[in-house]
């Protein structure tokens, strides 16, 4: 990828090499509780927003939301993510929550042989294609050489990008939320973006811990749905001027969070080329994108 970042095709994914070791060595992790919480995202699909809620759902009795950890934390610091923490057992209270961004089928056996919960998110491929893209450019400014947006494009459409092909990660769980509704929650970023009530509620419910009559009475719903929102979330001075463990700027996480901005940086033949491409691959499969 020019930037020292590289791709290694396993078992039918492009894995980017931070993130590969896991892989090939498929170790098993920690025995997980039936109440831990995986949430897995395609990379720029909105896994810090998908994080932040889950956290503030599932610990908002040990954490009021006025003293939440996520007005002072950037909520990767919150939630661990698997493949980079790698293994660790990190507690917190008073569920575990983890993240990653590994397919269905890489997950670790202790993932998928118990009964944790799975949120799987996703995102309209040309928009997080296009926020890959902006989040590749602003790393350049502190570390990388440059990849056009035509070649980065052109990777895309064979396959070739972070934990691809897009297509083969999203089918993977959808497939699986179909047989294990129990089990997985397919959501995609539009709808979230559409009724974010609606979902911090679906989420809540999905994940063992539906919000009581007195919670909702006291617009509890509301209130986290406005803690997690891209605006206030961009604004705290933890995500304006706070760096990530690995050095990047946590401001690098939040740029538009707008549904079809991919129409600022894609020309119409290029969506048109891949939208026709997505049809062909998620053919049948019920899954589908709003037109946008
Ligand atoms: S990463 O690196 O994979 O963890 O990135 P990820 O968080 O998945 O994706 C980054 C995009 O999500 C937008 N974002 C949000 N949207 C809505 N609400 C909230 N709270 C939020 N936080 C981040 C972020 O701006 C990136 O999208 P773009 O389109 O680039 O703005």
């Amino acid at each position: 990828l020019k930037d020292g970042v590289r791709l290694y095709q396993y078992k039918g994914f492009w894995i980017p090499s931070p993130f590969l070791h896991p892989f090939i060595f498929n170790q098993p992790i920690f025995q997980l509780q039936d109440t831990d919480i995986v949430l897995s995202t395609f990379p720029k699909s909105g896994t810090t927003w998908l994080k932040a809620l889950a956290f503030a759902i599932v610990n908002r009795s040990h954490y009021p939301l006025k003293h939440s950890p996520l007005l002072t934390n950037n909520s990767h610091q919150l939630v661990p993510c698997l493949e980079r923490d790698l293994y660790a057992k990190i507690q917190s209270p008073p569920r575990l929550i983890m993240a990653t961004h590994s397919p269905y089928g890489l997950l670790p056996v202790s993932i998928l042989n118990c009964n944790c919960r799975i949120v799987y998110l996703c995102r309209n491929p040309l928009d997080q294609f296009v926020s890959h893209w902006h989040f590749r450019v602003r790393l350049r400014e502190q570390t990388l050489l440059p990849v056009s947006l035509e070649e980065a494009f052109e990777m895309m459409c064979n396959g070739v990008q972070s934990f691809g092909p897009i297509w083969g990660h999203m089918l993977e769980y959808w497939r699986a939320s179909i047989e294990q509704p129990e089990k997985i929650l397919f959501l995609k970023y539009e709808d979230l973006k559409e009724d974010i009530k609606f979902y911090v509620k679906k989420l809540a419910n999905f994940l063992g811990c539906p919000f009581s009559e007195e919670e909702e009475s006291q617009e509890m719903i509301k209130e986290i749905a406005k803690l997690c929102s891209f605006d206030n979330m961009k604004s705290l001075e933890v995500n304006k001027k706070g760096k990530f463990s690995n050095g990047f700027k946590n401001d690098l996480f939040f740029r538009k969070g707008e549904v079809g901005d991919w129409k600022k940086h894609l020309t119409p033949s290029m969506a048109e080329r891949f939208e026709k491409l997505l049809e062909e691959k998620l053919e049948e499969s019920g899954l589908t994108f709003k037109k946008l």
